[in-house]
């Protein structure tokens, strides 16, 4: 094998993998999701408190995120960073989140088993 064609697989094996999962990191996503302070130290309402335990018992009218796209939460939350989703309660949740919240926010979500089928469980 050249050396260009080993470093090809390289390449194309660490972007398969790029692809595959959300990068952030799953831990974090976790802490983050559940805190109750922002970065200053103030203290805050926590993402579980709307949107529970393991993302996945929200409140009336909540939406469940366990078991949704990761791609799409990371998608919603930057929308709603930018002001292109308009929404009044979550526009003041994602002031304080960085780029880098959000790809670990992302990959948590990822990791939950979600059982997201249909519309059962959610007020229509
Ligand atoms: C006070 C309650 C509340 C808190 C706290 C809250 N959310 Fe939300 N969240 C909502 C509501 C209500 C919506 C639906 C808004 C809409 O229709 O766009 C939502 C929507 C979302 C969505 C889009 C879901 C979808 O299916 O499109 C994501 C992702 C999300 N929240 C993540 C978070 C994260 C991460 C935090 C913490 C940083 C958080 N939320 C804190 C109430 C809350």
């Amino acid at each position: 094998m050249t050396l260009r064609t080993a470093t090809f697989l390289v390449v194309l094996a660490f972007s398969a993998a790029a692809i595959a999962a959300p990068k952030g990191n799953v831990a974090a996503g976790k802490k983050a999701y559940e805190s109750t302070v922002n970065s200053k130290g103030e203290a805050k309402a926590a993402c579980s408190s709307c949107h529970g335990k393991g993302a996945n018992q929200p409140l009336e009218g909540m939406p469940k995120l366990a078991g949704q796209y990761p791609e799409y939460l990371a998608k919603a939350l930057n929308e709603y960073r930018s002001g292109k989703r308009k929404n009044a309660i979550m526009a003041g949740q994602v002031v304080d989140l960085t780029d880098a919240d959000v790809a670990n926010l992302s990959a948590y979500f990822g990791s939950l088993k979600g059982d997201i089928h249909d519309l059962s469980g959610h007020a229509r």
